[in-house]
Order: structure tokens, then sequence, then C-alpha cells
């Protein structure tokens, strides 16, 4: 049995992680601000200890981190327009963190850290599908600061020999993915308009493309960036190496669902990039990762959550 942190943990995806280190029965911390992350996305879990606070306070990240072997650092503010309205708050929450978080665990003796890159670091460069030697072009603050962080983490092997490794991910989705906010992510509020019955926003043409990944995908390929040998210093993508327009997952979705809406256009976001598809051939290589919950079943899992979570079931 391990000590892992989950930075982050009470979010998205970082309660995911947790849920399946409790599965294997590991020893959880999480810490998160709460300022997106929910309590109520860890009640189903036993054993997990919460801490509340901003790792943007250096002592925060410092009293985490003690008696940890692992840190699974998902904490940010992973917005591309929230970035754009607020670089501010975004940068102190996606880079100071960050780096308080890489000299506590490095200071605590931590055995590994992983780290949440993004996809949005490749930018709007042509070549598809995305492969991590590319040089990179974040178009957006938040880009920037997800970049910045990864190559922190190299630095900190490099100069420290804390050994980090870097999940780019690529559009994660499905359950406890939260619609509430318009900064959210596109699976989640297509499918929380469409079940009740408003007609969803698609910025733009509809035809950007992202390579849209089921979150249990993710898990599989953090838990194995954090437990593979050799792969110290690396930033590699997980995802699952296909791409779908906003026009086809709002076609899928409807008819999944049932609905009878159509989307309501609007002018393209700043900062968004046109077309995302990642090469997981190097996840294949080091970490043995495959990706084992499709684009379709994964939908059709996230639909099914939400309509349980409607009906009080979840
Ligand atoms: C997403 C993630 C980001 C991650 C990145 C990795 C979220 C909120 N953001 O950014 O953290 O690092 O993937 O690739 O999960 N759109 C609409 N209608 C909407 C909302 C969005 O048409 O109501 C469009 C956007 O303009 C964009 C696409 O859908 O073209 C995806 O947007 P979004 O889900 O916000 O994700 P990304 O910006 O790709």
């Amino acid at each position: 049995m391990a000590h892992y942190l989950v930075t982050g943990g009470a979010g998205f995806i970082g309660s995911h992680l947790a849920e399946e280190l409790v599965r294997r029965g590991e020893q959880v911390r999480v810490v998160d601000s709460l300022i997106t992350g929910k309590r109520h996305n860890l009640s189903h879990l036993q054993g997990v200890e919460f801490i509340e606070g901003d790792l943007a306070e250096i002592a925060v990240a410092r009293r985490v981190c003690e008696g940890m072997d692992f840190v699974l650092h998902q904490a940010a503010i992973p917005s591309v327009p929230r970035s754009v309205e607020d670089p501010v708050t975004s940068n102190r929450a996606n880079i100071d963190a960050s780096v308080n978080i890489l000299v506590a665990a490095r200071d605590a003796g931590v055995r590994r850290l992983v780290y949440a890159g993004s996809s949005a670091a490749y930018g709007d460069t042509p070549t598809l599908p995305k492969v991590e030697t590319m040089p990179t072009a974040p178009l957006s603050p938040y880009a920037l600061q997800k970049l910045v962080a990864e190559q922190y983490c190299q630095m900190f092997t490099r100069l420290y020999g804390l050994e980090t490794v870097t999940t780019r991910y690529f559009n994660v989705f499905g359950p406890r993915q939260d619609p509430s906010s318009p900064y959210s992510g596109v699976i989640s509020l297509f499918i929380s308009a469409l079940s009740e019955g408003r007609a969803p926003k698609i910025y733009g043409d509809g035809g950007q493309t992202r390579d849209f990944t089921y979150v249990a995908n993710v898990v599989d390929g953090v838990l194995r960036a954090c437990h593979s040998p050799g792969v110290s210093g690396e930033v590699i993508n997980v995802a699952t190496g296909g791409r779908v327009s906003l026009n086809e997952l709002f076609a899928t979705l409807r008819a999944l669902m049932g609905a009878g809406v159509t989307p309501e256009y609007q002018p393209a976001r700043a900062g968004d990039v046109r077309d995302s598809q990642a090469d997981i051939s190097k996840a294949r290589r080091l970490l043995g990762y495959e990706p084992t919950v499709t684009f379709g079943d994964g939908l059709a899992r996230t639909v099914t959550w939400v309509k349980a979570a409607a009906a009080g079931m979840s």
C-alpha cells in the first residue's frame, strides 16, 4: 500500500483517480481549493483524507506532500476562455500552485509526480495527429500555463532528480464533469442542454474537431505513468487517437438522447484550436497504454450516468 496525493481530487478527473486508487486499496489524500471541485464528488468513497486548501500557498503545498509516495497533480483552473478573461487567477492556479507542489514534493522525498498537461500546448499547428516531439504553440493563457508547468516538471527532474511525468490530456469527458459553468467542457454542456430540451451553443461552424477521451482511459494512463519504469522526465499524450467534429458530437448525442432540438451557432471563441488529435504511439510504447473505452461507449456511459444522477440514483 502506497500513499497518494491527488491534487484537485474533488474535481472531475481527480475524483476518478481517487476512486480507482481506493478500489486498488491504496491510501489516498486529496487537496482541493473547491474553486471548481466539489466535496460531493468524493462522498461515495471510504477512507479518503480530504484537505481543503489553495496550493498557491506554499505552506499548504508542503503540508499536503508530507508522507506521500506519489503525487498526481490534477489541480488547475482548466478552461481556455476563463484564462482569456482572467489570466491572473488562472496563472496563479496553473503555474504558481504547480511550482509550489514541485518544491514541496522534492523536499518531502516524493517518489514520482505525475502532472496533468494539456494538448492545448500544441496550439493550431496544421499537422495531425499531434506527436510529443512537435513544437508547441500555445494560443491562450491556459495553454501557455499548462506548457510552462510541464517544463517546470522536466526542469525539476533535471535539476533536483525529482521523478516527474507529464500526461497530456485531450478533451476528457465522463461522469461527474460539471456542466454548471459556461466554461465547462463541451460534452457536459451539450448533455445538460439536451436533457433539459435547450439548444446547445456551437461556437464557430462546428467543423472543429477534438480527440474526446473517456475518463477511464485517462485514469489508466495516469496510473501507468506513475508506475512505469524509465519514463521520468517524459511528456506523453493520453487520448484515444481519434477525432470527432462538434457537429458529429451533437448529432451522436441527439440520437442517443432522443432529443429534438437544433444547435444555436455563435461566433468562434478567441483562443480556440481548430483541430486536435493525438498520436498515442508513445503511450503505447512506454506505458503499455491502450484506450479501452471508445468515444461512443464513453458517451453512452456518460448519458446513462447523467440520467441516473437526475433521477437521484447516483
Ligand atoms: C479542453 C479542456 C482543457 C483541456 C483541453 C485539452 C475543458 C473545459 N477544457 O479544452 O482543460 O486542457 O481540452 O485538449 O474541458 N464549444 C462549443 N459549445 C460550447 C462549449 C464549447 O461549441 O458550449 C466548443 C469550443 O469552442 C471548442 C470545443 O467545443 O471548439 C471544445 O471546447 P471545450 O470543451 O471548452 O474544450 P477545449 O477548449 O478544447
